[in-house]
């Protein structure tokens, strides 16, 4: 089958190209297996991210055939197309071919906290009862691939926005009852590059590999805040 893959090395090339190659794929081929085929056989050169191989670590996110998706999640067969195409996630700044620089990405999220804000926390187990787990299970699947933050149109026009991933991230701490965060954590998120940014568009949702419904953290998020601004517990 061709694959025809984006290419760009800003230390040689002046402008990005297309490289084009037809590899043998069969029941079950990954899109990873296959762009690992072409390094191994045809293409050393070929730069792109990937660790875990089973859809756990989020580094092989790319926008193939239209489309965010994990490289190693991705049955070619599933595609059901002539050819594939691969694209680095769009609107990151490109390192590399398919390899792109997450550094904004991950400075947003450091900014909500990602840990639990607890007292006691390594010096005993902090209770949770399963109906309170449970509330956040679906949070707490995200891979941090950046597949959503790369979808969303207020990203790419505002860079100071916090983004999807991050304000899921941070719901995922202000809905776990056993963070004592409370106001400290709602505020990392209550400014103008917070969630009164997003415009509930949808996009984020669309684009997750693991199907989180990201727009309904946020929209939770932005009633913890409603609350706690008429003096409600959040
Ligand atoms: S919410 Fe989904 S798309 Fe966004 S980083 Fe997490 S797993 Fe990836
Ligand atoms: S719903 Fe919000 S975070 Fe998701 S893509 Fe739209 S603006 Fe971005
Ligand atoms: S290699 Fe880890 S998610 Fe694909």
């Amino acid at each position: 089958m061709q694959f025809t893959v984006f290419r760009f090395d800003p230390e040689v090339d002046r402008e990005p190209r297309y490289s084009t190659y037809q590899v043998p794929v069969g029941e079950g081929t990954t899109l990873l297996e296959a762009l690992l085929w072409i390094v191994d056989n045809v293409d050393g050169s070929l730069s792109f991210r990937y660790a875990c191989r089973e859809a756990i670590c989020g580094a092989c996110a790319m926008f193939v055939n239209g489309k965010h998706r994990l490289a190693c999640k991705t049955q070619i067969k599933d595609l059901r197309a002539d050819e594939v195409v691969v694209h680095p996630l769009p609107h990151l700044p490109i390192i590399k071919d398919l390899v792109v620089d997450m550094s904004g990405f991950w400075e947003k999220y450091r900014a909500i906290r990602p840990y639990l804000i607890a007292e006691g926390l390594g010096e005993r187990e902090l209770y949770q009862s399963h109906a309170d787990r449970q509330a956040i299970d679906e949070m707490l699947n995200c891979i941090l691939c950046a597949c959503c933050y790369s979808s969303c149109p207020m990203v790419w026009t505002n860079p100071k926005y916090l983004g999807p991933a991050a304000l899921l991230k941070a719901y995922r701490f202000a809905g776990d009852t056993r963070d004592k965060g409370g106001l400290e954590r709602l505020k990392l998120v209550a400014g103008e590059d917070g969630v009164w940014r997003c415009h509930t568009v949808f996009n984020c949702a669309e684009a997750c590999p693991k199907d989180i419904n990201i727009t309904w953290s946020i929209q939770a998020l932005k009633r913890k805040l409603a609350r706690a601004a008429v003096g409600l517990r959040p």
